[in-house]
């Protein structure tokens, strides 16, 4: 059986879509259940449901407190007999209730090589600070916001004359990689916790790459 996906939204959901396009092949582990946005004007609801995903707007200020919307999302998302819940683009900090209940059933696409840049605006500070890389992190979810067990990561060059938007689209494109190949893991039963560290059976190592080329000096 397939591992049923619960996504999270707040915006334009790209992440949510690469997710559903890798649903779509027929051997890939897993499949879209239920998407929940905390916005009605989400532009991946309309992703959603062009793809016949059951999606469900839940907006916080229609609920009591901070519980009690995390809890009517967790009752929703069992009822679409959610296994693995994955924040896209989830823009609302979640409780330590919520996070506990999904202990390691919940997932997290970051737009910086974890552990630098946790929080937002990743791609200027990464400029600010002169990194030769930068790149996008899947992390299972902990408490503390942004960190948590790695399970893929992607590094991009950060070039010459870069803006933040030239470096957000130059993530983003392996964002879309890397979410998909990070739900595959799981949902081959690859991905094995232990304490701070997240490992894969059957991972090749990476031949290394320093930037600037060496050679190219
Ligand atoms: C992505 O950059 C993701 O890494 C971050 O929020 C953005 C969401 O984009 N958490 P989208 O809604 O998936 O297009």
């Amino acid at each position: 059986m397939k591992l049923r996906l619960g996504v999270l939204i707040s915006g334009r959901g790209s992440n949510l879509q690469a997710l559903i396009d890798a649903c779509r092949d027929p051997d890939f582990p897993a499949e879209v259940a239920l998407v929940i946005s905390n916005k009605a004007d989400a532009g991946g609801l309309a992703r959603a449901t062009a793809a016949g995903i059951p999606s469900l707007v839940l907006k916080p200020k229609d609920f009591a407190d901070k519980p009690a919307h995390e809890a009517a999302m967790t009752a929703a998302l069992e009822q679409a007999g959610v296994g693995l819940v994955c924040l896209a683009g989830f823009m609302r900090l979640l409780t330590g209730g919520f996070v506990a209940h999904w202990h390691d059933r919940l997932i997290n696409i970051h737009p910086s090589l974890l552990p630098s840049f946790p929080g937002i605006d990743t791609h200027a500070r990464a400029l600010a600070a002169g990194v030769r890389f930068h790149g996008c992190t899947v992390h299972y979810v902990r408490e503390v916001m942004d960190e948590g067990p790695i399970i893929v990561q992607a590094a991009v060059p950060v070039l010459t004359g870069d803006t933040p938007d030239d470096l957000a689209a130059r993530v983003l494109v392996q964002e879309h990689q890397a979410y998909p190949l990070a739900v595959r893991l799981i949902g081959e039963g690859r991905v094995r916790v232990e304490g701070a560290v997240a490992h894969i059976e059957g991972a090749a190592l990476p031949a290394p790459v320093i930037c600037p080329v060496a050679s190219s000096l």
